[in-house]
């Protein structure tokens, strides 16, 4: 972040004066601007203070604090320069990789080398295989079973027999076929849950958002997905014991509204470290719709490694939706986003103990006469892909409904839960 001072000398900005960025969707009344920003945000000059708060209740109402937030800024800046938390974009395709506690470090290490040697086992796998493999991020048995072999071939460059033999030998290995429905409770029984922040909430989702799904929450703007997807990237480092998962996040950003200000606020209603808080969510913001499915593809390889428990994708189909116009390529925009979501429910069956969310908006339909003519964006195939939907609306002020749409073991009834200054309650 940059101090005014900077600015003015930089970029000709006028200090005192109010700038509204609409990067942050808000004014910058101190004249202090996230330096980033500079780089691609647009700003505008308003004088006028009546103005501001018309055109930007939002941004006045949310943000009294702002001295203060700015001040807590600055002094993470200056005694850990090594994390910057609004520089934390990503660098060509790559997520940033975050510090981790050497203890943390040396178990994921440990893991990821089981890993490997369990994929060196395979019969036929030499040396140059597995280097092959590994470069294309398949490391695990797991990653090698679930994934298409098309996929696999095309990006490790393997050939197509050796593939095959792969994946079935890894399949073997894995016990993957048919199971009794015992089994599959066995496995249901272990699904974790992360808690919303909302009694409420969780209640009406079983108990919180859960592992091994894909769940999305669609509605109109400002109706707190994202302030939703935030919160669960601090409770998902919680203790077990008070509704966490003790595990990392990683947050894909498509629309720029990520806010650690927000995080810090939400760490601090739970009496948390925010700067460890902060370190422990992984960030990559998607700059266009390959980019999106690039980041999810160079994910699946940072979840052993280094313990990530939750993805958030914040929106899914923002960037198809404005990359994709016209009906012309309806078809190529479906199919694109098919694959893109079927990776993420590979993630949840690779990996059990990850729970995926993703946010979606909605679109009017004009041939609805009756009952709700809002419905989620994407059709039929982000319908199907993801496994819990749940519908937001806005209520009285703070308050926010969700309903339950769509969940194939959750009754539909309506929670309702309000966004306040320290994050989602009931
Ligand atoms: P779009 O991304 O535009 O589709 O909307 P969204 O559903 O993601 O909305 P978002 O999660 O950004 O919610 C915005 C709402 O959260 C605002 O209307 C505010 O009421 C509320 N909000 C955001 N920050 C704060 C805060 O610091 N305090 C309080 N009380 N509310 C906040
Ligand atoms: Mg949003």
């Amino acid at each position: 972040m940059a101090k005014a001072s900077e600015i003015e000398k930089n970029n000709g900005f006028e200090m005192g004066n109010p700038y509204y960025c609409k990067e942050c969707k808000r004014n910058h009344t101190k004249g202090k601007i996230y330096k980033d920003h500079l780089n691609f945000a647009s700003f505008e000059n308003n004088t006028e203070e009546d103005n501001l708060d018309e055109n930007n209740e939002l941004n006045n109402d949310d943000y009294d604090d702002e001295e203060e937030l700015i001040n807590a800024f600055n002094e993470i800046e200056d005694r850990e320069n090594k994390i910057e938390i609004e520089d934390q974009l990503v660098d060509d395709l790559e997520l940033k990789d975050v510090d981790l506690d050497d203890e943390d470090e040396l178990n994921r290490e440990k893991s990821l080398k089981e890993c490997i040697n369990a994929v060196k086992e395979l019969p036929g796998v030499g040396e140059a295989t597995l280097n092959k493999l590994i470069k294309a991020g398949f490391s695990s048995l797991e990653s090698i079973a679930f994934t298409p072999p098309k996929i696999i071939q095309s990006e490790s460059g393997l050939g197509e027999k050796t593939t095959e033999k792969l994946i079935k030998s890894s399949m073997e290995i894995l016990n993957i076929g048919f199971k009794s429905a015992e089994d599959v409770w066995e496995h249901r029984k272990n699904i974790a849950r992360i808690t919303t922040g909302s009694q409420e909430l969780d209640d009406s989702l079983g108990g919180g958002v859960e592992t091994g799904s894909v769940i999305e929450f669609f509605g109109e703007f400002r109706t707190g997905k994202t302030q939703i997807m935030h919160q669960l990237c601090v409770n998902v480092q919680l203790p077990r014991e008070n509704g966490g998962l003790e595990g990392k996040a990683l947050y894909i950003d498509t629309e720029g509204t990520f806010r650690p200000e927000r995080i810090i606020q939400m760490s601090e209603g739970l009496d948390l470290d925010h700067k460890k808080v902060l370190k422990n969510i992984i960030f990559g913001r998607a700059y266009n719709s390959d980019h999106q499915v690039l980041l999810i593809k160079e994910a699946a390889n940072l979840i052993k490694e280094k313990g990530v428990k939750l993805i958030v994708v914040d929106s899914l189909i923002g960037h198809f939706r404005s990359e994709y116009i016209g009906r012309g390529t309806l078809a190529t925009r479906q199919q694109t986003i098919n694959s893109h979501l079927h990776d993420l429910l590979r993630l949840c069956d690779i990996y059990p103990d990850l729970a995926i969310v993703v946010t979606n908006q909605v679109q009017s339909k004009p041939d609805v006469f009756y009952g709700n003519p809002l419905q989620a964006a994407g059709g039929n195939i982000v319908a199907h892909g993801s496994t819990i939907r749940i519908y937001l609306r806005k209520g009285k002020g703070e308050q926010r409904i969700a309903k339950i749409v769509d969940a194939p073991h959750l009754p539909e009834g309506d929670a309702v839960f309000s966004i306040t200054e320290n994050g989602i309650s009931d």
